[in-house]
């Protein structure tokens, strides 16, 4: 009896102990550790698990993510103030106001119209159409083959490898022939890279002033890789504004009366604002192929009469 009492006694006084301080079974959980997962966003575990991407893949990397998380392309409107902004038409405004999902009805049609609205391409399309009311193909990235090219200042830049071949082409002719050197200046963007100019542009310009000569992230031909802008130097001179680049109309004449050769249009002409829904541009080159190119000069057309497109073309400028 005395030795089962001593046992006992202990094993009791190790039970009281137990209970009082929080628990010595196996198994028991710490309630004050956050949930699995709780704090761990899918960012983190990018972040922890990939190399540093290249200035590149950076860009097109969070194009993919805007894509993703977002719906990029607004819906067609002729109001290009809408759709721009600090983003608008790129964030689902039932996401920032916390609403809650549509009814399943809602959400039936929504998915209706999203499907309406896939455009894709199965190949490159030299001709392709992306302007304020023709969004970029949704897998155009798939169909394009980019190739890097450094200007002479150094830069580095992404083209589209046959608009790049006839870039340089033009170029060479111009240098050699009229002493012109057009070095590139913007070629291929992304969606967040469009973005980014569209801010700077209404920060530093003004709204409106944007609203002229960049396009909505998501409907720029930039995004085609087939679009160049320039900037050009001759005897010594550079224009590198666009002001300086406006007003250099006899250096610019020359260079235009070339483009179509290499199979570029001046995407932006002046006095066809209406119908292309930007202001003149004269170093927004783009690449469509000679003989569309040729036909396009030849008539002193726009890409949209062209493509007898115009109601699609917007008319921001009316
Ligand atoms: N400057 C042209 C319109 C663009 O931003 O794509
Ligand atoms: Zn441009």
């Amino acid at each position: 009896m005395i030795s089962n009492a001593k046992t006992i006694i202990p094993i009791l006084l190790i039970l009281v102990l137990c209970t009082a301080f929080g628990g010595c079974l196996p198994g028991k959980a710490n309630t004050n550790a956050p949930a699995l997962g709780r704090d761990v966003t899918r960012a983190d575990i990018e972040t922890t698990t990939r190399e540093a991407p290249t200035e590149y893949e950076s860009a097109a990397e969070s194009e993919i993510a805007t894509q993703q998380t977002e719906p990029v392309y607004a819906p067609e409107t002729t109001d290009a103030a809408s759709e721009t902004g600090s983003a608008a038409g790129t964030t689902d405004p039932s996401t920032e106001t916390g609403e809650e999902p549509g009814t399943e009805e809602e959400t039936e049609k929504e998915t209706e119209k999203e499907t309406e609205q896939v455009r894709t391409v199965t190949e490159i399309d030299y001709l392709v159409l992306v302007n304020r009311k023709n969004r970029l193909p949704d897998n155009w990235d798939d169909v394009i083959e980019l190739e890097y090219a450094e200007s002479a200042y150094g830069e580095p830049y992404y083209v589209e490898k046959k608009t790049l071949r006839a870039f340089k082409n033009l170029r060479q002719d111009l240098l050699e022939n009229d002493g012109i050197d057009i070095e590139m200046n913007s070629t291929y963007r992304s969606v967040a890279r469009q973005q980014e100019i569209w801010d700077r542009f209404a920060e530093e310009k003004g709204r409106s002033y944007a609203e002229r000569y960049v396009a909505v992230p998501g409907y720029s031909e930039h995004h085609t890789g087939l679009a160049i802008d320039v900037i050009v130097s001759r005897d010594g001179v550079l224009y590198g504004s666009n002001e300086e680049m406006i007003a250099a109309r006899k250096t610019f004449a020359v260079i235009h009366a070339k483009l179509a050769d290499y199979g570029f249009i001046l995407r932006y002409p002046e006095g066809k604002e209406t119908i292309t829904g930007y202001a003149y541009e004269p170093w927004h080159f783009r690449y469509v192929g000679p003989d569309a190119a040729k036909e396009i000069a030849a008539r002193g057309i726009t890409l949209e009469e062209y493509l007898r497109n115009i109601p699609d073309a917007v008319t921001a400028l009316e």
